[in-house]
């Protein structure tokens, strides 16, 4: 069975203050994210961490946002633009099969993909498009809720991430979620 997309309507939620009450974006992805990087954020919904994401990454670097539903990337554009954050973030569209980030090949430093992997067609093309985004040595959070994801759905993903060019490095704590610091092999 295909897999099941959050309907653009839950990214209301999800960008929510409401959500903010469970779970930080700042705290998620601050360890992380260094001034000047370039950071990548597949399926971002309505911005809850690319508002976070742009801050951290100052005047000199940028976050590319890249979704499938227009409607969560216009929902994004507000919430960015209204931090005052807009020339920070590139949002694209694109369809389920590609990241279409061919463009960005080895100046990826850090990969945010939080919620999003249980929902894509082939985990493991998409693995190997941020592998090749990826500069050696750069991050990627994976992140996975445990309500939508078993324990072995979780550790298929790492074996299939291991397979495109990434070493676990850590397993974060994140709120009912598993969670894994990779690092792109160099
Ligand atoms: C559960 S939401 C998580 C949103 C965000 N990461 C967060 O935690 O607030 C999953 C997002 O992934 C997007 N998505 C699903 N399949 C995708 C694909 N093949 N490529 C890019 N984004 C995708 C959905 O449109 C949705 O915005």
């Amino acid at each position: 069975m295909a897999p099941r997309v959050c309907p653009w309507w839950l990214g209301y939620f999800l960008a929510s203050p409401l959500r903010r009450l469970m779970l930080e974006p700042e705290k998620v992805v601050r360890p992380f994210v260094r001034e000047g990087m370039t950071v990548l954020e597949p399926g971002p919904g309505m911005g809850f961490f690319t508002v976070e994401l742009a801050r951290l990454v100052g005047p000199s670097g940028r976050v590319v946002a890249v979704d499938i539903q227009p409607k969560m990337l216009a929902g994004l554009k507000r919430r960015v633009a209204k931090a005052g954050l807009f020339n920070r973030v590139e949002a694209r569209l694109v369809s389920p099969g590609s990241l279409g980030v061919t463009d960005l090949k080895g100046r990826v430093d850090f990969t945010l993909a939080f919620a999003v992997v249980h929902e894509l067609p082939d985990a493991g093309a998409f693995f190997v498009e941020v592998a090749q985004a990826s500069k050696p040595g750069a991050g990627f959070l994976l992140v996975e809720p445990a309500g939508h994801v078993k324990e072995t759905e979780f550790h298929a993903e790492l074996e299939a991430v291991a397979r495109a060019g990434f070493s676990v490095v850590d397993h974060p704590s994140v709120r009912r979620s598993q969670a894994a610091l990779l690092k792109r092999d160099s």
